[in-house]
């Protein structure tokens, strides 16, 4: 535990069944979320939930815990044949702009290319949407390029910008939450 972590009241765990209600909070904190699933009642949550954790899934999805409440969510979706993780994550409105995103991306991804055996991650975001560049970057990533037109929204063709990191790369200077795997 670096001094940093000691002191600092975000802790990463693994999503569980009992986090639908903070995960309909989140996913009705802001319009941006309606892209990161369908999730609009307590019962969607729950099926949400489930998908992520069902066993033998292929997603390790990490919880960002506050106060007792998931505020945010990182997770490796696993693909075991290339050894390779596509890695995503979202943040409760009220909790961003806090730098939490960019100390638990650091976290899940130093884990996943530690304990979680992977070789690379890899992840992808609309250039207008420059947090998630952020984050990427904070937790190591290096943007490997840029996917022209690659999404249709609300009538506009928007580029998106994907990144990678591998096992040997660099490790980034970002602070680490503390990570309970149970
Ligand atoms: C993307 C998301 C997770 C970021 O969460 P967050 O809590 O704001 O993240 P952090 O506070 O840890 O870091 C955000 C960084 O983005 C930067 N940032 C925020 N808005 C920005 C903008 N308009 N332009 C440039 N940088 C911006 C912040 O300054 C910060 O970087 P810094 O510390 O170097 O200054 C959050 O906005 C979210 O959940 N969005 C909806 C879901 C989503 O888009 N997920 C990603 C899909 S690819």
């Amino acid at each position: 535990m670096t001094a940093s972590t000691a002191h600092f009241p975000y802790a990463l765990r693994p999503l569980v069944a009992g986090d639908a209600a903070d995960v309909l909070a989140a996913f009705t904190s802001h319009p941006d979320m309606a892209r990161q699933g369908d999730v609009a009642s307590f019962a969607d949550a729950d099926r949400y939930i489930a998908g992520l954790t069902a066993p033998g899934s292929r997603h390790c999805p990490w919880a960002i815990e506050n106060e007792g409440h998931l505020v945010g969510l990182v997770c490796v979706t696993v693909d075991a044949v290339n050894r390779s993780g596509w890695f995503w994550y979202w943040m409760r409105a009220d909790a961003r702009g806090k730098g939490v995103m960019q100390r638990a991306a650091a976290t899940v991804a130093a884990w996943a290319l530690e304990a979680g055996g992977l070789e690379r991650l890899e992840l992808g975001h609309r250039v207008n949407n420059p947090a998630s560049g952020a984050v990427a970057r904070a937790a190591g990533f290096v943007q490997e390029g840029t996917e022209r037109g690659k999404f249709l929204i609300d009538g506009v063709r928007v580029d998106v910008d994907t990144y990678g990191r591998l096992q040997s790369d660099p490790h980034p200077s970002t602070p680490h939450l503390l990570l309970s795997s149970h």
